[in-house]
């Protein structure tokens, strides 16, 4: 299962579009139904305009109709982890739950495991909004 995730953001790093960071990064995620959906980072002569791989990974899968992320897969190269920035950890928290798993891996495989919850801990969510009154 790791396995495809893993093969499925490999490709998507290999189609980043990083001109300017030269920094590509691919992601893959799983849905309940075992959907994979990947993305990678599309990066913007204006900078602030690029999307990370997480966000393209998302989109992907809104498109395909699905709404909830087991697990996600985040592939980099270089020395350091490539974990998910700031915004993307809130992102990924707009369809998963403080369980769901977010796997870090380079070139040569898996890395690291974190969940949800450790890496964007106390967080905001859609349900704040449900219990308005
Ligand atoms: N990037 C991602 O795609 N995901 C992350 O979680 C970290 C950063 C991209 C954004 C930009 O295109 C490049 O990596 C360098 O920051």
């Amino acid at each position: 299962m790791l396995e495809t995730l893993f093969e499925a953001a490999k490709s998507a790093q290999k189609r980043a579009y990083a001109p300017y960071s030269k920094f590509k990064v691919g992601a893959a995620l799983r849905t309940p139904l075992g959907h994979i959906y990947a993305g990678c980072n599309v990066e913007n002569a204006a900078y602030p305009q690029g999307n990370c791989a997480e966000a393209s990974a998302i989109a992907a899968m809104i498109m395909g109709g699905e709404h909830e992320i087991v697990e996600i897969l985040v592939i980099g190269d270089g020395d350091d982890l490539v974990t998910p920035c700031g915004g993307c950890r809130q992102r990924i928290r707009e369809f998963g739950k403080g369980n769901t798993a977010i796997h870090i891996a380079g070139p040569q495989g898996l890395r690291a495991h974190f969940t949800l919850e450790g890496l964007l801990p106390h967080s905001f969510g859609p349900e704040h909004l449900e219990r308005q009154s």
